[in-house]
């Protein structure tokens, strides 16, 4: 910990420059894993198609094996199903150009006029590209590249401090994305930042959190935790993860996901998830708003911080209450192979 208050906070030119964002996708993005949706969102037989970081994805529950796919026709690309279509029961995906066909488990069944292609045709050799696809926590974690770090060492805090109580299945109760106008490494900080809590949201989060006396913090090597006594007893424990993710998890069995994956450079989108049994869906509608109303306090800040940080700012010393800041930002300066003084390797 004392290693990493040494640290200085990230350059500012790493949070307005396309080559570094080009970077985090090789380097950061490509590397590390992404919740899609919950477990329970995908029924056997189903299949979803969902869009991250541009990546068309289709995602198949088959004889209870979940399965995810580039969502990309091999024969001219089209997808084979859109993210609006929402989770769909289906025996058969059919493309919707030239009509091949691929059971769930992405195999090409079929292929209209097979006898008339210019090249002797073998349907072996034309499956849906698969894409590395994991469940835990009950949540459905795709990787895009081809070296990701175990999925087990991403959660590694997370499945110290609340394993079981994270595996619980959970139904996706609400989902509401905003886009905001700043990098998305400063939104991330934000919300790893317990130093702004009392000062910027006084009446909202400050009031969920508790006196700062009373928080207990843990740090592992790709996640960080602030925990918080809950007025009705246990914690309400918050923790902050690579990529851009935070996991909010109160004692009574209810998780908050809030992530910020880039749009460009300068512009993020905030996303928030709300999970928990079937029983608080009657509660969701102002749980997210709750949410939303400390999220939207944190914008006008973000945004301006951006600004700031476009105008070729140094930042100034970190507190020890932006720990979870430093140590975030010590695994992005390892991923992205970072050296003193902040020029990429
Ligand atoms: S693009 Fe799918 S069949 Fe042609
Ligand atoms: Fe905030």
């Amino acid at each position: 910990m004392v290693a990493l208050l040494n640290q200085p906070f990230l350059a500012s030119s790493l949070y307005v420059s396309p080559t570094v964002a080009e970077r985090e996708r090789q380097l950061y993005s490509n590397r590390l894993w992404h919740p899609l949706t919950s477990s329970t969102a995908i029924p056997e037989g189903h299949v979803q198609a969902f869009e991250l970081l541009d990546v068309p994805l289709l995602v198949t529950r088959q004889g209870g094996v979940l399965r995810a796919f580039l969502n990309r026709c091999p024969h001219r690309a089209v997808a084979l199903q859109q993210p609006s279509d929402g989770a769909t029961p289906c025996r058969r995906l059919v493309c919707p150009y030239h009509g091949w066909t691929y059971d769930l488990e992405g195999r090409l069944m079929a292929a209209a006029r097979e006898a008339e292609f210019l090249e002797p045709f073998n349907r072996d050799d034309w499956p849906l590209p698969p894409v590395r696809c994991r469940e835990r926590i009950g949540l459905v974690w795709v990787a895009l590249g081809d070296d990701p770090l175990p999925l087990e060492a991403q959660l590694d805090l997370l499945l110290e401090e609340a394993g079981e109580s994270l595996e619980q299945p959970r139904q996706l109760l609400r989902r509401s994305a905003l886009s905001l106008d700043c990098n998305w490494k400063i939104a991330h900080d934000n919300t790893l930042d317990d130093y702004h809590v009392a000062i910027a949201h006084p009446t909202t989060l400050h009031r969920e959190q508790g006196p700062v006396r009373h928080y207990r913090h843990a740090v592992s090597d790709h996640a960080t935790l602030l925990a918080t006594p809950y007025p009705d007893g246990g914690e309400l424990l918050t923790f902050g993860m690579a990529p851009w993710t935070h996991l909010l998890l109160w004692p009574d069995g209810r998780l908050a996901l809030i992530q910020f994956p880039p749009l460009e450079v300068e512009r993020c989108r905030m996303e928030i998830w709300l999970l928990g049994d079937a029983a608080f869906e009657a509660q969701a509608d102002a749980w997210m708003e709750q949410l939303q109303h400390f999220l939207v306090e944190d914008k006008r800040l973000v945004e301006a911080a951006q600004l700031g940080y476009r105008s070729g700012f140094t930042p100034g010393p970190a507190h020890r209450l932006e720990l979870r800041i430093l140590q975030q930002q010590s695994l992005y300066r390892q991923l992205m192979g970072i050296s003193d003084g902040e020029r990429l390797a």
